[in-house]
């Protein structure tokens, strides 16, 4: 195995459907300041799309950086309701998630319209954070590693494992969302490191270099074991990004 990189480690918050103009002001206020001491970790947060550029503005003078949580994969045109990669550069986005098990589940997008979405999130200049994870039901079957080969088949084939490895995964089990159900260290570990695997029979040395972070019900308690294992380089963090308290303690234990 190729020697690793020592990377940050990445911790992103994905509001999800949350907040307000009043209650992300407070947020930041609480946490910006914060996070101005971390050693060794770099904080993405993804608010809903009506809200970039009101962040995007509260973070200016901090080094918590702006993502956002999905985007069309087409440039311009007759797309109600959508928003292009150039049109989140343009609010300073730098990441974007793709892939989300919330928008596979309940908004129809399949492994080639994620494809396309994570190509042109790159192409815009952003770092796409491509979620991938298994259900309860596909675990139980011990499918896991194979739903999560296939779902990052479908990326590297459309852009290849340089492209692929320019971006961030993030394994996020089904099963472990917003449930309060965490993997264990050890089983988020397994999967990781069989991506890594997975990723070194395509290129060793973008394997080692590749970001893979676990999200899943992350939280204070549970933060510190989860990053310390060997192939966790981060976290992409749902419920406990929305309290300061939880999101600053979830930082902390990120620290190398
Ligand atoms: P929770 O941390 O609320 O489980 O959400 C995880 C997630 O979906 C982050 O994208």
């Amino acid at each position: 195995m190729a020697k690793r990189l020592t990377h940050n480690t990445l911790i992103i918050g994905n509001w999800k459907m949350n907040g307000d103009t009043a209650r992300n002001e407070v947020l930041l206020s609480e946490l910006l300041p914060a996070l101005s001491n971390l050693k060794g970790v770099d904080v993405v947060v993804c608010p809903p799309l009506p809200y970039l550029s009101q962040v995007v503005h509260l973070l200016a003078p901090s080094n918590v950086v702006l993502g956002a949580q999905n985007l069309n994969h087409q440039t311009a045109g007759a797309h109600t309701g959508e928003t292009s990669a150039g049109m989140l550069v343009d609010l300073g986005c730098h990441y974007v998630l793709v892939g989300h098990s919330e928008r596979r589940a309940f908004h129809g997008e399949h492994d080639e319209w994620v494809a396309a979405k994570f190509a042109a999130a790159l192409g815009a200049g952003m770092v796409p954070v491509l979620c991938v994870g298994e259900t309860f039901a596909q675990r139980q079957v011990h499918e896991t590693e194979s739903v999560v080969t296939s779902q990052l088949n479908a990326v590297l084939q459309r852009v290849g494992i340089d492209q692929l490895c320019r971006g961030v995964i993030a394994y996020e089990p089904v099963w472990a969302i917003g449930t309060g159900e965490t993997a264990s260290p050890e089983q988020a570990q397994a999967v990781h490191q069989h991506i890594r695997q997975w990723l070194t029979l395509q290129n060793a040395k973008q394997a080692a270099d590749c970001r893979i972070l676990y999200g899943g019900s992350v939280n204070a308690r549970n933060a510190e074991k989860l990053f310390s294992q060997p192939d966790i380089d981060g976290g992409l963090i749902g419920g406990a990004s929305l309290d300061a308290t939880s999101f600053i303690a979830v930082c902390v234990a990120a620290q190398r």
